[in-house]
Order: C-alpha cells, then sequence, then structure tokens
C-alpha cells in the first residue's frame, strides 16, 4: 500500500535512475513493487528493458479511466512497471486541461493501486512542481527527494523545507514533514563535493535518508537495461543503494508480509 514519490526541485538529478534501481533494491528485500512513471519524458521504462518504440502507458487510457492494475506490465527485475506512455505536445496540453478540470483522473486510479496491502509503489515524477506532484504527494507515505551534492542543491534546502514543490501553499507546508532527502552523485574524491554533502548532510539531519555515490556503474547499468544490483552488486554505488533501500523501509509504517496478490498482472510473489 505505501506510495514512495521520488521527486526534486532540480532536473537531473537522478530520480528516474533512482526510482528504478531503489524499487528493485526493496523488491530484492521481499518486497511486492510495482514502479509508476509520471514523468512525460516516460524514461523509466528504458531501465526495466522496454523497447524503445513501445510507448505503452496509462496516458493514453486515462481519459477512458481504464484500471491501471491492467495495465501494468511484468519486467525482468520482478518489479512490476506502469510506464507514462509516449505523449506529444497537444496530448501534454490537453491532459493537463483535463487533469486541471478533473484531479480524480488520477487520483481515482491511483486509489484503486494503493488499496492493495501488500504492494509498494514507488513513483517517478517530472522534475520540478507537478501536476502528478501535486495529486501524489498527499497521498504518498514519504517523498523522496533526490539533491546532487553540488552548490545548486544546497541553495535549494529552502525551497525543500518550504514543500513548495510539492503543492502551493499550505499544501506544501503540511506535506513537508514526509520529505526525506537521498544526495546522488556524490564525490568521495571532490573537495567540492564533500563539502556540499556535509553541508546539506549538517542541515537536514535525520531529514537526509542516505547518499549514493557517482559511480559509472550505475550509468553501464541502464545502457545494458538492467539493474545496478544485478549488473554490479559490489560496485560502491550499490552498497549505497542497499542502505538507501534499507531506509526508506524502515522509515515506512510496518507492510504486511509480501503476500502475492490471488491473480493478475500485479501478482508477483517477492523473490
Ligand atoms: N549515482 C550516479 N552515478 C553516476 N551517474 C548517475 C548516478 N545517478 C544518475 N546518474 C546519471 O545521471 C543522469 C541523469 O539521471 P536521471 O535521468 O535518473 O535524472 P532525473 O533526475 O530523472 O532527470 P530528469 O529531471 O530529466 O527526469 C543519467 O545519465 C544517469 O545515468
Ligand atoms: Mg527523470
Amino acid at each position: 500500500m505505501p506510495l514512495i514519490c521520488l521527486a526534486s526541485p532540480k532536473g537531473g538529478v537522478g530520480k528516474t535512475t533512482l526510482a528504478a534501481n531503489v524499487a528493485d533494491a526493496l523488491r530484492r528485500r521481499g518486497r511486492r513493487v510495482l514502479s509508476i512513471d509520471f514523468d512525460p519524458q516516460n524514461t523509466l521504462r528504458l531501465h526495466y528493458g522496454v523497447a524503445l518504440a513501445d510507448g505503452g502507458g496509462f496516458v493514453a487510457g486515462l481519459p477512458m479511466r481504464r484500471d491501471w492494475r491492467q495495465l501494468a506490465r511484468p519486467t525482468a527485475a520482478g518489479v512490476a512497471l506502469l510506464p507514462h506512455g509516449a505523449i506529444d505536445l497537444r496530448g501534454a496540453l490537453g491532459l493537463a486541461a483535463a487533469l486541471d478540470r478533473d484531479p480524480e483522473l488520477l487520483a481515482a486510479p491511483m486509489r484503486e493501486i494503493l488499496a492493495d496491502p501488500g504492494l509498494l509503489v514507488v513513483a517517478d515524477t517530472a522534475p520540478g512542481a507537478s501536476q502528478a506532484l501535486s495529486l501524489l504527494a498527499p497521498m504518498a507515505a514519504m517523498v523522496v527527494c533526490v539533491l546532487l551534492a553540488d552548490a545548486t542543491s544546497a541553495a535549494l534546502l529552502p525551497e525543500i523545507d518550504s514543500g513548495r514543490f510539492l503543492g502551493t501553499g499550505t499544501l506544501g507546508a503540511l506535506l513537508d514533514s514526509r520529505v526525506r532527502v537521498v544526495l546522488n552523485q556524490v564525490d568521495p574524491y571532490s573537495r567540492l563535493s564533500r563539502s556540499a554533502a556535509e553541508t546539506v548532510a549538517r542541515y537536514l539531519g535525520p531529514r537526509l535518508l542516505g547518499a549514493v555515490c557517482r559511480d559509472e556503474a550505475v550509468a553501464e547499468a541502464l545502457a545494458s537495461q538492467r539493474m545496478l544490483l544485478d549488473l554490479a552488486p559490489h560496485s560502491r554505488a550499490a552498497e549505497d543503494l542497499r542502505e538507501v533501500a534499507g531506509s526508506i523501509e524502515a522509515a515506512l509504517p510496518p507492510l504486511p508480509e509480501a503476500v502475492p496478490a490471488a491473480a493478475g498482472p500485479l501478482a508477483w510473489a517477492a523473490r
């Protein structure tokens, strides 16, 4: 049932990479996991080996209120995947207007998905504030905000404090307590990276969930359409990722033991 949203006020920080690999790490911890892509860039699927030309996803069926449980797909990683689906500019504008008029188009299928008590849902989102994020954040058990160990990310800490990127006005502030931060691409051999990471860690205290080092194995895993823990289980980044997944799990309310769903596309048993 718990929803974990990967988000960030900043683009290109590793949200999608961590969404895919955290989902895999949680699956390896015995959870039944569904990974959903809420970013129109539609790139989460690439981590799971979905063909480039395959533009299928939930977005095309949104106006028809299709059941998302039927749209999820099995992946070689053992995580169920619901891609965003390909969308052009006209489609994106139409979708934004439709969601503005009727947020239930997205909220209702999400509630159905989250009603499955043994399912852990990991959602990737677009950079910055988005309609999807402001709808999802109130449903989320945790928003994992990804930052880099650099000056821009340090400058964005007040934005995270205010929760503004999660929603407007009071909503952002209300959701602030669910935000945890992961620092990504930390370079332990760079003075600047180390110093930025230390500054962020001091500022955030226990809200910092963990850090993942910069490691070429992460990009290699995407290039070979495999999960990091599969391709390079002994890499430094893999070690960091396992720790982050453990911290996420520890911070969540206790989950029922992984019980496979009775039938249907979400019926993957934890391995
Ligand atoms: N720990 C890491 N070490 C090395 N490379 C990394 C690491 N994390 C992510 N990357 C690389 O950084 C790039 C950006 O990652 P990703 O696409 O996941 O970012 P994003 O935050 O989802 O971007 P966007 O804001 O566009 O959605 C990718 O090339 C990815 O392979
Ligand atoms: Mg992304």
